[in-house]
């Protein structure tokens, strides 16, 4: 079958490789779900892959099949599955355990261990291909009615999990009453936790560089959130006006914005940091100033990555509920569809053209 990978280490090496169909007896137990990949999103982190900035193969590969969103349709079951059926829509979680204790309670998302394990990013092949199967542990049900949401499963999933550790981290106030957040960036995930947050009573500011009318700004309006392009007023400047904010999340992709988010949060607050950064920018900062206001304030810094199955169950009710709430805004964001594996090219020329498109995600099968 067919696969889109890359050779980690080499700068732009995405092409078709061939692997053998997966096989239910693949995983033992008869605890297998083999999948047939419908759709595939992808994002900055499968072109920083493919730009050699991270990533690595299989043991006893010399490529990465990458793709770290899936949707798909279970096909085949193992005879210990009683949670999934043939035809069930689904997606998979991305963090596979690795040795550490938060491995084996389930929480690999959180491994201590310096080595993380990855399908299609890390040492693990990904689900940009025409099947796949896993463990039933990671497999996650997508409700037929969100269907039209597909390859969001995932991004949605990382989202959640941000603001979810956001108030687990604020348990040490005893009282959080949080009223309002910045989000810094308008990208998947910029508009994914704006959504979060709004089901969660946030007024929300999201802040991009580019200045409306554009797709985000609108979605991110829709959501009753406020767009705010960072050229015509600056964070500072928004600070200003409405107040410090409880709760930042960085999701720009940029370790500047990520630090200087630290000079805009309220005492108490917490900043969470939920973007990857494969590059080698350095950045001043103010150290003396922000070390002292961020001591007098109480503040907390937080990274968040992946997330895990709880985190996939609770990014599906999130999107459930953004559906009544706000009634087909969210599929808005699924803007650039790629026909077929075999059009990986355009794939990787959409995500590295200088305005990339909100959402590019391959049709990999009709189903
Ligand atoms: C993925 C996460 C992953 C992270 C770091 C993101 O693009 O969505 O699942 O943990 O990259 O590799
Ligand atoms: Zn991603």
């Amino acid at each position: 079958m067919q696969a889109v990978a890359v050779t980690p280490g080499k700068p732009n090496s995405v092409h078709l490789a061939d692997l053998p169909k997966p096989r239910l007896d693949d995983i033992p137990g008869g605890r297998g779900v083999l999948v047939r990949v419908l759709k595939i999103g992808v994002d900055a982190t499968d072109r920083e892959i493919n730009e050699a900035k991270y990533g690595a193969s299989p043991p006893g590969f010399d490529f990465l099949v990458i793709g770290h969103e899936s949707f798909g349709v279970v096909e085949a079951v193992g005879p210990n599955v009683t949670q999934f059926k043939p035809g069930d829509y689904v997606a998979a979680t991305v963090r596979r355990p690795g040795g550490s204790i938060y491995d084996h309670i389930g929480t690999y998302d959180m491994t201590s261990d310096e080595v993380y394990f990855e399908r299609g990013i890390n040492l693990l092949h990904g689900f940009l291909t025409e099947y796949f199967v896993d463990d039933v542990d990671y497999i996650v049900h997508v409700p037929g009615g969100l269907k039209h949401l597909h390859v969001l499963a995932e991004p949605m999933s990382c989202a959640s999990k941000a603001v979810q550790q956001a108030y687990e981290v604020q348990r040490r106030l005893h009282v959080w009453r949080p009223k309002l957040a910045f989000v810094m960036g308008a990208g998947q995930i910029g508009i994914l936790c704006s959504l979060a947050l709004r089901l969660r009573g946030f007024e929300v500011y999201t802040l991009a560089r580019s200045e409306p009318p554009s797709l985000k700004a609108e979605l991110v309006n829709a959501l009753g959130a406020h767009y705010t392009s960072t050229r015509q007023t600056s964070a500072r400047d928004l600070v200003k006006k409405v107040g410090k904010p409880d709760l930042i999340i960085d999701a720009t992709g940029s370790s500047a914005v990520a630090f200087d988010s630290m000079q805009l949060l309220g005492h108490n607050g917490v900043l969470v940091w939920t973007s990857v950064t494969g590059g080698r920018q350095h950045v001043e900062v103010p150290s003396d100033k922000v070390n002292l206001d961020w001591v007098l304030g109480n503040k907390l810094l937080l990274g968040s990555v992946s997330a895990n199955h709880e985190h996939f169950e609770m990014g599906i009710r999130d999107l459930a509920l953004a559906e009544v709430t706000y009634p087909g805004v969210i599929q808005r964001i699924l803007t650039t569809p790629i026909d077929g594996l075999d059009n990986y090219a355009n794939m990787m020329s959409a995500l590295t053209s200088d305005e990339p498109p909100l959402k590019v995600f391959v049709d990999v099968a009709k189903g």
